[in-house]
């Protein structure tokens, strides 16, 4: 080979290898204009911080945390730095937009060199394409964006009404990774092949890297009233959830699927859980044994209620009288986790006008310094995309030098 043609055969080989875009998807029609909560699989880009992931999906970093079953109460647990690649679940508001169901709540907000494919790609870890972002936001033609800009991410989610063969689920949107199968997709997430098919209307069990399964997770669902603040409230097995403005923490299993809710264990100033006419705290039951059985009389979580947390005291008659409750393993425990000490606790919005409602902070490490600042771990964000870039810068030089 002549050194052009190597050289174009080099570039070639970049080429070959573009930043991942979203494949197949299962698309859910809806109408009315009820919301669900779903998760969605996402895979950090680079290290971050909790609060990081969390500002890019303008989530509450605590509620972050519960959904991947991370030690609540650790101080600080919003600064603990997640390592690059770990997969965690997030929690989205799964809407019904245009007639079809996905988060419409995630903003990002632009930093100099992204590009709409690096942000799709890398980012958001494959869970959009460029093409749904640039459409979302009415952006023709090339992938070039402006620091600053506030881009509607769209999420895929799907609702399916929480339930998957009769029983509570929470649906979880994944980009599928190299090398995965249905069958260790099913294992990992604790549901089996047949769900997975049947909630993606797949003919065969074959999937490619970059597809976006909506996988069902066994669940605890909660059934407060349509209007408390937190209705539809739902936990996965194994995950716990933070409601009633931090003061209360519910969890899910892993000995059943029956949501236990508790006073979380957190530094804020929570009105009374006590159950009226008892002395029972909410989450808290006393078992006496009685005629073949054990009554059990329990204060659970009835919702938020007008800022105020409902109480539900209730008397049963159980077979056995219950041992001490169990609650799920904390799978993110902070020994995992290195600690970044924060700059500066309380974000700043640096530009203003551009921050959505919801005082979420997309896709700048409140840490980091000013808006588009690449120092420390945000440079993550140019990394991954380099070498598809340089490829295209390349071609295009050879491209000039080839054609006067
Ligand atoms: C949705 O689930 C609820 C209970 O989980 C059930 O009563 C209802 O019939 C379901 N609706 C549909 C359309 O499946
Ligand atoms: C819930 O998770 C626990 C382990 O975390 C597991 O033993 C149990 O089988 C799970 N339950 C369901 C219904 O998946
Ligand atoms: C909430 O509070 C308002 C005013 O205080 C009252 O009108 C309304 O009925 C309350 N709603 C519920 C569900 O208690």
């Amino acid at each position: 080979m002549t050194p052009m043609s190597s050289l174009l055969y080099f570039l070639f080989l970049l080429l070959l290898t573009p930043p991942p875009v979203a494949g197949k998807s299962i698309i859910e029609p809806c109408s009315s204009s009820d919301a669900c909560n779903a998760l969605v699989g996402y895979s950090l880009y680079a290290d971050l911080k909790v609060s990081e992931v969390a500002a890019l999906f303008q989530v509450d970093p605590l509620s972050l945390l519960a959904a991947n079953a991370g030690d609540l109460s650790a101080p600080g647990a919003a600064d603990f730095i997640l390592p690059a690649g770990t997969l965690l679940r997030v929690p989205v508001v799964c809407a019904c937009s245009g007639g079809i169901r996905r988060s419409v709540s995630v903003h990002y907000l632009t930093r100099p060199a992204d590009t709409i494919a690096a942000v799709a790609g890398e980012v958001y870890g494959g869970l959009v394409s460029g093409d749904q972002i640039r459409e979302a936001n009415g952006i023709s033609g090339g992938g070039e964006v402006d620091a600053g800009w506030n881009l509607a991410v769209p999420l895929p989610c799907t609702c399916f009404n929480n339930s998957d063969d009769l029983l509570p689920a929470i649906y979880l949107s994944y980009v599928v990774r190299a090398g995965d199968t249905a069958a260790q997709i099913a294992a990992a997430h604790s549901t089996t092949v047949t769900d997975i098919l049947n909630a993606n209307a797949m003919g065969s069990p074959s999937v490619n890297p970059g597809d976006i399964l909506a996988i069902p997770l066994p669940a605890c669902a909660s059934a407060f009233p349509r209007y408390a603040a937190d209705y539809g409230l739902i936990a996965a097995n194994g995950s716990f959830a933070i409601t009633a403005g931090h003061c209360v923490q519910c969890s899910c299993g892993p000995a059943d699927l029956q949501l236990y809710c508790a006073p979380a264990a957190l530094a804020v100033s929570c009105a009374s859980m006590q159950c009226a006419n008892s002395d029972l705290m909410l989450g808290s039951s006393t078992a006496r044994p009685a005629g073949g059985g054990c009554s059990v009389t329990s204060c659970s979580y009835g919702g938020f209620v007008n800022g105020s947390i409902a109480t539900v005291l209730s008397t049963s008659l159980q077979p056995k009288c219950p041992g001490p409750r169990e609650l799920p393993a904390l799978s993110l425990p902070p020994a995992t986790l290195a600690r970044r000490p924060s700059l500066s606790p309380s974000p700043a919005p640096a530009a203003a006008g551009a921050v959505p409602a919801g005082g979420g902070f997309p896709g700048l490490s409140p840490a980091e310094g000013p808006a588009g600042s690449f120092a420390g771990n945000g440079a993550g964000a140019v990394t991954g995309g380099w070498r598809w870039f340089a490829g295209v810068v390349l071609l295009r030089l050879v491209l000039e030098l080839l054609l006067p």
